[in-house]
């Protein structure tokens, strides 16, 4: 292999900053966590200066991870600087990650700023950073849509002054493949000392190129790729880490370049991230979707059966994919049961070892063969009560039918108290989030998303509810499972109401503090 690409992930930062694509800190961690098993590169944890909730998730990331550098983003400013180094104090290797604008647009309306400006805040923010850190990655925003040779003149600058990495980001998905592998190729060629510092690329999805520019950029000699796990970014989102990955992976002869990434946990890592949200992967999504390795037509089929290459670029089993594997059933023990979750790629605390054998043994008494997918939906949808204030459900019961007015009785557990309800609504799920809102009383709030799918084949499989809710203009998402698709969805709405009334409290506490 000639050179080594390294790949930077965004999912904690702009995957993350997206519409509908929020985490708590839980979740920030269970998906560093992922990534480090995926062995990216770099993992982008947030902008520490944004809020007081990425500060947090920032240094605990950077505290958490132990084997890939974490990086915190910062615009050319002392303070998101002061921040982001603050944050990434306890990191084995951090990155301050400073930015500005460099198109004509972005700087006339956007920062007010003349070019010279933007070249004496590039060049004063990075030699700051670089006192703080050595490592320090620079990127022009909206570069595609900048002047080359005002590029080259930022970029020097940055370089001057102590940037390891230069980033190109096509911000608005803009470029095409041509261009930017044409601009990395001139802006190696003209900035003094390129060869100094490692040239990246950072392409958004907007007209679905971003896979295409990031690897014509890799082509143009770009050696880091930034991309996110399911492509999740700003707008059409980022490019997906598992395209660019696997792209290169698969035509090794084309772009000759190593990767680090342990593709085996690709599945796992989109699996989770989906769930997070709140979403599933769209049926004909590239790698991760469900149709991705899917022959329908017999035509296929027959050619499959007889070499799958002739349909097959890459195996399931690259990705971690492991197809309809029967493994486990009633009489299964606990230690059969923890030997195929650590094949399966899940490192379990013991407390949750504990909550998820449990939750097993209670499936393998209702559904006799425990796939692989059931267990890997047990281990995504372990959740412990996070704090004393968090509901669980206690029991309940509902009534419906197309002739009777559905009625639903809920019981919930708050710390000691125990509540029930009982309500009238429209069919089973409706009587019953009617119930749960009369037990918790939530703030007023939309209903964004209601998804519900099986997780393994059969009448008997699992299945599976993701909700989000919206308030304050942030979304918070639920997750349930059970054979049962009601209990599923209360699960799922409780989950999700649980973070909803965290955020609502902190929140007015805040609130309180800072008007005393
Ligand atoms: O899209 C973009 O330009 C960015 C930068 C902050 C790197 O996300
Ligand atoms: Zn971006």
């Amino acid at each position: 292999m000639g050179r080594q690409v390294k790949i930077f992930d965004t999912t904690l930062r702009d995957g993350e900053q997206a519409p509908g694509c929020s985490m708590n800190l839980n979740e920030k961690l269970e998906v560093a966590r992922r990534l480090e098993l995926l062995r990216v590169d770099v993992i982008e944890a947030g902008f520490a200066v944004s809020s007081p909730g990425d500060f947090e998730s920032v240094s605990a990331i950077a505290e958490k991870i132990r084997n890939c550098t974490v990086a915190s983003l910062a615009r050319c400013v002392e303070k998101d600087i002061d921040t982001a180094y603050d944050a990434l104090k306890k990191a084995v290797s951090p990155r301050i990650h400073v930015f500005i604008a460099t198109s004509p647009l972005h700087m006339e309306y956007k920062l007010r700023m003349s070019p010279e400006q933007v070249i004496e805040n590039a060049a004063q923010s990075v030699k700051y950073a670089r006192r703080l850190c050595s490592d320090i990655e620079f990127s022009a925003e909206d570069a595609s849509r900048s002047d080359p040779e005002f590029l080259v003149r930022v970029i020097d600058a940055a370089v001057k002054n102590g940037a390891s990495v230069i980033n190109i980001p096509d911000t608005v998905g803009y470029a095409t493949p041509h261009e930017m592998r044409e601009l990395i190729e001139f802006l190696r060629n003209r900035v003094p000392d390129s060869d100094r510092v490692e040239f990246s690329v950072h392409c958004h999805n907007d007209l679905g190129m971003a896979t295409a520019n990031s690897l014509a950029g890799v082509a143009g000699g770009a050696v880091q790729i930034e991309c996110s796990v399911n492509g999740l970014g700003e707008r059409a989102g980022n490019a997906p880490l598992e395209e660019v990955v696997m792209a290169i992976k698969t035509r090794p002869e084309l772009y000759d370049a190593a990767i680090n990434i342990d593709t085996a946990n690709i599945y796992k890592a989109s699996k989770l991230v989906y769930n997070i949200i709140g979403r599933t992967a769209p049926i004909n999504k590239p790698i991760v979707g469900p149709n991705a390795f899917a022959h329908e037509a017999g035509i296929h089929q027959h050619g499959v059966l007889a070499n799958r290459s002739t349909y097959e670029i890459m195996t399931p089993e690259s990705i971690g994919i492991n197809k309809g594997h029967m493994v486990l059933g009633k009489h299964s023990g606990r230690h059969a049961f923890e030997t195929r979750l650590t094949e399966l790629g899940f490192e379990l605390s013991s407390a949750d070892l504990d909550i998820c054998f449990a939750k097993f043994k209670e499936l393998s008494d209702k559904k006799k063969d425990i796939t692989d997918k059931d267990i890997e939906a047990l281990a995504n949808n372990i959740q412990p009560p996070e704090s004393e204030d968090d509901y669980t459900l206690v029991n309940f019961s509902v009534q419906s039918g197309n002739f009777t007015t559905a009625i639903a009785v809920i019981t919930l557990r708050r710390g000691d108290e125990v509540t029930q309800e009982v309500t009238l609504g429209d069919g089973p799920v409706d009587a019953s989030y009617k119930a749960i809102d009369k037990i918790i009383n939530p703030p007023a709030h939309s209903f964004d998303t209601y998804i519900i799918h099986s997780v393994s084949e059969g009448k008997d499989s699992l299945g599976e509810v993701l909700i989000t809710l919206r308030y304050a203009d942030r979304i918070f998402n639920g997750k349930g499972l059970s054979t049962d698709i009601i209990e599923a969805s209360i699960l799922s709405y409780i989950n999700a109401q649980n973070k909803l009334m965290a955020y609502k409290n902190t929140h007015q506490s805040q609130e309180l503090q800072e008007s005393e």
